[in-house]
């Protein structure tokens, strides 16, 4: 039966999905047959208020997360679900089980993990039956490093004959502007909040967690555990200290995509390796204050690590200390400062003789709530609207193999521009 929306957004009053929202507002397809879903009228009505008479305005749905009827209805009326309204444990299954049933193919931008394992377990093989694609960590973190890694590999594989044995990404903040406001979302903390309640097999500090038992586990997680340490790095001549905001996210998203494309014959080296950093130009101008940057962020974040693998007495706290922070969905930074930061990725690759091949992604506007935005947004036009190709999987799938390459084309609309050194 034809589904009557193109597109649903669901969480368009919160701080990534209203970006999202003027995004396929102003830059989606004339015709697109799209509405925005959520549990307040009011919010949502709110929302139609933004752009002008040139944005095509979408219908609204009601649809509280914690409605059984009223998701189903939602999910069974539209093709594809863009699902911002995260964090996403509390309410994701049923949503991911109604997509799968009613075959709405579905991207969102979260980071639990843990969750995203249970997911898989339950659902890949019953999503790749029904030809659905669920994808999930399609924002900021992962689709860009996910995306750039894909294409190099295949680019390696083109030009060399060989296989990659190793990605590293570097990422750098830039500010473009005076505007200083760096305050995180509810909904960026929701996330944390739910990691340290709910994740009680260890995937925080797991980076193989989103791949079958049936793989060699350990292994990878050897060959790719997170070091949380500040270093100088030779390749960008920068200090660098772990990938913020989520480091433990990008290497179990891109290991699963190395894993199912080596299941559809196209080669990751057997021992392949992914790492990510970041540069600390963002925090201070000089040298001396990078490298005080990075080492403060290394023990930060090492800390982090420690807690999410220790006692729940100390998880426990922590999570008591952000419930009592009290932001409200949909407070974060202002909308007025997300112009101005912009990011840009350094990719430097190893092929399995040992040569190498550099490749880049730069984009403007704040990585986690204006870009994560577009990104997602794109990728629900492209779940829409796009010709399938060979290259893309069904299941729950990351957002390369979900896409595929022919996406790149896409996120340059979303700002991301690509290239190869
Ligand atoms: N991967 C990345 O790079 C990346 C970047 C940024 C954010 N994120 C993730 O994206 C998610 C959203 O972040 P955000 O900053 O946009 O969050 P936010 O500002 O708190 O917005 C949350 C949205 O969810 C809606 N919502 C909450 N509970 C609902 C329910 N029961 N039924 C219907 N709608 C409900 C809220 O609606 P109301 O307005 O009605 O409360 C609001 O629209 C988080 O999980 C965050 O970690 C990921």
């Amino acid at each position: 039966m034809a589904k009557k929306f193109q597109v649903t957004l669901v969480g368009a009053s919160g701080v990534t999905g209203r970006n999202a929202y003027d995004y396929l507002a102003e830059n989606g397809p004339a015709d697109l047959i799209w509405n925005i879903a959520g549990r307040n009228e009011h919010k949502l009505k709110q929302i139609l208020g933004r752009g002008d008479e040139t944005w095509n305005k979408p219908e609204i749905t009601i649809a509280d997360l914690g409605n059984p009827d009223q998701v189903e209805a939602m999910i069974r009326n539209t093709k594809v679900l863009i699902h911002l309204a995260g964090p996403y444990a509390e309410h994701g299954e049923f949503i991911i089980a109604k997509c799968i049933e009613h075959k709405t193919d579905y991207v969102d931008i979260g980071g639990e993990t843990f969750f995203i394992r249970e997911m898989i377990l339950k659902y890949h093989e019953r999503a790749r039956e029904q030809g659905v694609r669920i994808i999930p960590t399609a924002g900021y973190e992962s689709l860009p490093f996910d995306m750039l890694t894909m294409m190099t590999v295949r680019r390696i594989k083109d030009v060399y004959n060989e296989t990659c044995s190793a990605v590293k990404i570097v990422t750098s903040f830039h500010r473009s502007g005076s505007v200083r406001d760096n305050r995180i979302s509810a909904g960026s903390i929701g996330t944390m909040r739910n990691i340290l309640a709910g994740d009680h097999i260890g995937a925080f500090n797991d980076m193989s967690c989103l791949l079958p038992d049936s793989c060699d586990r350990k292994g990878i997680r050897r060959r790719n555990k997170v070091k949380y340490v500040a270093r100088y790095d030779q390749d960008v001549n920068a200090y660098t200290g772990p990938l913020q905001p989520a480091p433990f996210l990008n290497v179990p998203v891109i290991l699963r995509s190395a894993y199912l494309q080596n299941e559809a014959g196209r080669g990751y080296g057997d021992q392949f390796r992914y790492s990510d950093s970041m540069t600390m130009e963002f925090y201070s101008r000089n040298e001396a204050g990078q490298r005080e940057a990075a080492r403060k962020s290394a023990f930060k974040n090492r800390l982090t690590s420690m807690i999410m693998g220790g006692p729940r007495i100390f998880r426990s706290l922590i999570r008591q200390r952000l419930d009592s922070m009290g932001i409200r969905a949909g407070e974060g930074p202002s909308e007025g400062s997300l112009h101005f930061v912009d990011y840009e990725l350094r990719l430097f690759a190893t092929a399995s003789s040992g040569r190498k091949m550099t490749a880049r992604a730069s984009a403007r506007g704040h990585p986690g709530y204006l870009s994560t935005a577009r990104i997602a947004a794109e990728a629900g036009l492209a779940l829409s609207f796009d010709k399938r190709r060979d290259d893309q999987q069904y299941g729950i799938v990351t957002p390369s193999t979900g896409l595929g390459e022919s996406f790149i084309h896409r996120l340059e609309n979303a700002g991301v521009e690509v290239s190869f050194d």
